[in-house]
This record gives C-alpha cells, sequence and structure tokens, in this order.
C-alpha cells in the first residue's frame, strides 16, 4: 500500500471513530435513521444538544453581552422576500460547480473530485476550472468517481438556494430559505440602530440561526450538511478602519477557539483567501481552518464585505440604510461567521483520545461547554444514607447552577468515571461513609485521575468550590 493511500485509511478511520462515538454516546445520530436516513442530515443527541447550546452561550457571552455594550442580538426569519436575496446577489450568484455523469447521471462538485483527482488542494473560479478539466480531458483523466464512465461533463453552475413556495399549495410565490443569517441583520439595520440608540460606527449585531444550502455532494459527516447553523456577527465600522477591523476579529476568533472552547492552536490555521476565489460580495476573507481527520477545513469565514450589501439594499427597497452614519460611502461591513456544526467537529477531534497506557477513552473538553460540569454517584448503590447523602451534593449543585450529572445504578464506580471521562466530565464527585461523618466528598479530575477530599459545604457558589478542586490539583 502507498504511503497516501495508508494516510487516508487511516484518516478514515479516525473520522468513522468519532462517527461512532457520536452515535454511541447521543452526541450526533444519523438522520432519519428508521427510514433509512436522509442524505446528509443528522439529529443532535440528548449531549450533542447540550454542547451546542454550551458553544452558542459561550459565543453570546464573548461577542455580545461581555463586550462595552457595542454588540447587539437579532433574531430575524428563515424566510425573508425573494428580493432580498436578488439584491444580495444570491439568486445570481450563490453557484457552485456541478459534473454530471452521462452513463450513471450522478452529479459531483466538480472542484471537489479535481482535488480528489490531482490529490491536492483546489480553489479555482469556474473559468480556470474549466480549463482544468479540458486539460484532463484530453488526457482521458477525467471520468465518473462512481461509474468511472468517461463521460462526465464539464463544470456548471447550480445555485445552492433551496426553494419554496409562499401561500397555498399550487399557486404561491417562490421563496427561499435564507443561506446565511447575515441578509436579516442587513435589511434590519435602520431598525436595530435606532432600537439600540447606535448613532455612532463602530457597531455590531450578532445572530444565531439556521442557514439552508441545496449542497451538491453533503459529507465528512457534519461537515458539510444542507441545513447547519450560524453564528453571525455583522460589524458595521468606517470604509477606513475595516481592515484594522478585519484583522482585530480574526484574533477575537481565534481568542474563543482557544480560551473558550478549549482548541488547541497548533490545530488552526488562518488561510487568505485569493483574490479569484473571493465570494461575490468580499473584498478579502480569511478562514479559520481546523486540521480535521480528513485535512484542514474551512470553519470560520471572516470577510471584509466592504459596501456591497449595504449598497445593494439602500438601491434595491428605496430606503437609505445608515444614513445619519454616512451610508453605503462611509460604512464598511466585516463578518466573522462561524459554522456551529463545523467547530462542533473541531472540538470533538481535538478533545477525543485513546490513552495508549491506559487505554481509556478521554473527551478532554473545556470546562466551560462540557455537556456535564460534574457528576456525582454513590460509592455503593444499595446504602440508603450514602444515596440519600449523594441526592443532597446533586441538589447543591444544581442550586449552584451546575450542569451536574446524578448516577445512582449499581454500577462500580470505576466504570463510572470511564463513562463520565469518555463524554468530557471534567470532575467526578464520589459520596461515601466518611461523607455522612464530615461532609466531606472524593473529587477526581478527569485529565489527571488525581483526587481530594474536600466539603462543598464550605463554600458558596460554584466558583468558589470549583477554584478550591482546581488549585489542589494543580
Ligand atoms: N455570511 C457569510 C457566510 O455565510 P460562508 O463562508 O459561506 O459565509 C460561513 O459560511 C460558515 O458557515 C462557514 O465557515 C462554515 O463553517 C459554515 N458552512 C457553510 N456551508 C456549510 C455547510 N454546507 N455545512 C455546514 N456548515 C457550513
Amino acid at each position: 500500500m502507498s504511503s497516501s493511500s495508508a494516510a487516508a485509511k487511516s484518516s478514515a478511520a479516525a473520522l468513522a471513530n468519532i462517527v461512532s462515538f457520536c452515535k454511541r454516546r447521543g452526541f450526533v445520530f444519523p438522520g432519519s435513521e428508521i427510514y433509512g436516513g436522509l442524505a446528509g442530515s443528522f439529529d443532535y443527541g440528548p449531549l450533542g444538544t447540550q454542547l451546542k447550546l454550551n458553544i452558542k452561550s459561550e459565543w453570546w457571552k464573548r461577542f455580545v453581552t461581555r463586550r462595552p455594550k457595542d454588540c447587539v442580538g437579532l433574531d430575524s426569519g428563515i424566510l425573508l422576500s425573494p428580493k432580498v436575496w436578488e439584491a444580495s446577489g444570491h439568486l445570481e450568484n450563490f453557484t457552485d460547480p456541478l459534473s454530471e455523469c452521462g452513463s450513471c447521471r450522478k452529479r459531483v462538485r466538480t472542484d471537489h473530485h479535481l482535488a480528489a483527482v490531482l490529490k491536492k488542494d483546489v480553489q479555482m473560479n469556474l473559468v480556470q476550472l474549466k480549463e482544468e478539466v479540458s486539460r484532463l480531458k484530453a488526457s482521458n483523466g477525467w471520468c465518473c468517481p462512481y461509474c468511472k464512465s468517461a463521460d462526465l461533463s464539464d463544470p456548471k453552475e447550480f445555485n445552492l438556494l433551496f426553494t419554496t413556495k409562499v401561500g397555498p399549495t399550487g399557486g404561491g410565490e417562490t421563496a427561499y430559505f435564507r443561506p446565511e443569517t447575515a441578509q436579516g441583520a442587513y435589511i434590519n439595520v435602520n431598525n436595530v440602530a435606532v432600537a439600540a440608540r447606535k448613532t455612532k460606527l463602530p457597531f455590531g449585531i450578532a445572530q444565531i440561526g439556521t442557514a439552508f444550502r441545496n449542497e451538491v455532494s453533503p459529507r465528512d459527516f457534519i461537515f458539510r450538511t444542507r441545513e447547519f447553523e450560524q453564528l453571525e456577527l455583522q460589524w458595521f465600522c468606517s470604509k477606513e478602519e475595516s481592515m484594522k477591523w478585519h484583522a482585530y476579529w480574526i484574533e477575537e476568533c481565534i481568542g474563543f477557539c482557544v480560551e473558550q472552547c478549549g482548541l488547541r492552536k497548533e490545530n488552526i490555521r488562518v488561510r487568505k483567501h485569493e483574490k479569484e476565489e473571493l465570494a461575490h460580495y468580499a473584498l478579502a476573507t480569511s478562514d479559520l481552518e481546523f486540521n480535521y481527520p480528513f485535512g484542514f477545513g474551512e470553519f470560520w469565514g471572516i470577510a471584509n464585505r466592504g459596501n456591497h450589501d449595504l449598497t445593494a439594499h439602500s438601491k434595491a427597497s428605496g430606503t437609505p440604510l445608515l444614513a445619519a452614519m454616512g451610508g453605503p460611502e462611509n460604512v464598511h461591513i466585516v463578518e466573522p461567521s462561524l459554522g456551529l456544526n463545523r467547530l462542533f467537529l473541531a472540538i470533538l477531534c481535538d478533545a477525543f483520545e485513546v490513552e495508549a497506557e491506559t487505554k481509556r477513552t478521554v473527551l478532554r473538553l473545556s470546562p466551560q461547554i462540557a455537556p456535564f460540569e460534574a457528576a456525582v454517584f454513590p460509592v455503593v448503590a444499595n446504602n440508603e444514607q450514602i444515596v440519600a447523602k449523594t441526592r443532597e451534593v446533586f441538589q447543591q449543585l444544581l442550586d449552584w447552577d451546575c450542569r451536574a450529572d446524578l448516577d445512582d445504578a449499581s454500577t462500580s464506580v470505576g466504570k463510572k468515571y470511564r463513562r463520565h471521562d469518555e463524554i468530557g466530565t471534567p470532575i467526578c464527585i464520589v459520596v461515601d461513609d466518611q461523607t455522612l461523618k464530615d461532609s466531606t466528598v472524593t473529587f477526581r479530575d478527569r485529565d489527571s485521575m488525581k483526587q481530594v477530599r474536600l466539603s462543598p459545604k464550605d463554600f458558596e457558589s460554584k466558583n468558589a468550590f470549583y477554584s478550591a478542586v482546581k488549585s489542589s490539583f494543580a
């Protein structure tokens, strides 16, 4: 076996491991499984739901509530007037290159297939793709990845907007499911500025919501799907300062990944877009990419959208946007756009480890985002007093607003530790005979497996309690 096919095999195995772990432990399930599935769709289980919520909540804190009052929130609709997508350029330009097989009729994304054929990253516009494909055709190197027929077409543009009909079936106007949350912020910017008393630049509008794209070929688990969540910030700033803010937001986004999500910096890289690769609206874009098992992939796009959107909507709607701040002549937009599902996958890949020595599976999640911050269990399940005390400690954790789990099944403590190591719970707490005498419990640290005895009663808050536990492990 060549070294490149061995590497491909081991990265496929690494991803397959994550996929089966996600299903087994209730992070992610295949979509519509009992009906044979729906390609590229997934459902999030109990732990996945909580992990997603925690990421969103940390993002909201860093990008809205903990900032010096310069960012506000918005929750705009999934369905907007079709005129929005016409003005924004999505109806005309939001396309991916597609090739169709004349023999088996399957369709592929031309750039993805070309990357597989050339065994390298492909970032090309349609003209460049067409040239490369005709070069390959001339040397019989362009064929369908499924049936191997040479009847695989040149690339055509395929629009990614999902359409629907608004109104009674049979009639009604064509509408589009939003492919990004951003446009909702642009068309509401005057309303937001008035309501939030924003009279000066810069300021930001943050939004979390689902976006839809009719992807040609969804793939790589939850990396490329037709429905996904975005966490987007639209930062309105002066034209002169837009590149300065672009650099600022790149650093902020990296900071969030490392400080809130616990991603290792060495697994993230910043990739600047070449001119011909830029989206139809962008003056400059840099992506944060994570080193997934299948290679580096974008999970956060940070674009300088210039005045494209404000100009387009002011013109098409006849409503001058942000006129008091100089309108599109003066106002530019910098947009950090994060794909939640891709960050979720990055976090799991980064945190997942099977320890060589102990063979235990550990998910080294940062405590801020771990589904459970702590788990409590009795040393034995058949002692009523100990079980009752365990419930008391559990209740105290809940009163402290701690995401806690209680496990009083008759399984051994060792097995319970392993179960919680696997789902990333940073601390396990065990209640035993000694607890009945002096209220102390055993704290066991997920990463070091060290233990310490302390009494939860001696502390007034979750934070005081956790810093005492942390310093005793340090
Ligand atoms: N508003 C700007 C915008 O939507 P984008 O680069 O097209 O920019 C932003 O998308 C982010 O959305 C990407 O970095 C990625 O994380 C996520 N994303 C895009 N398409 C996706 C898909 N098909 N599946 C999952 N996430 C996707």
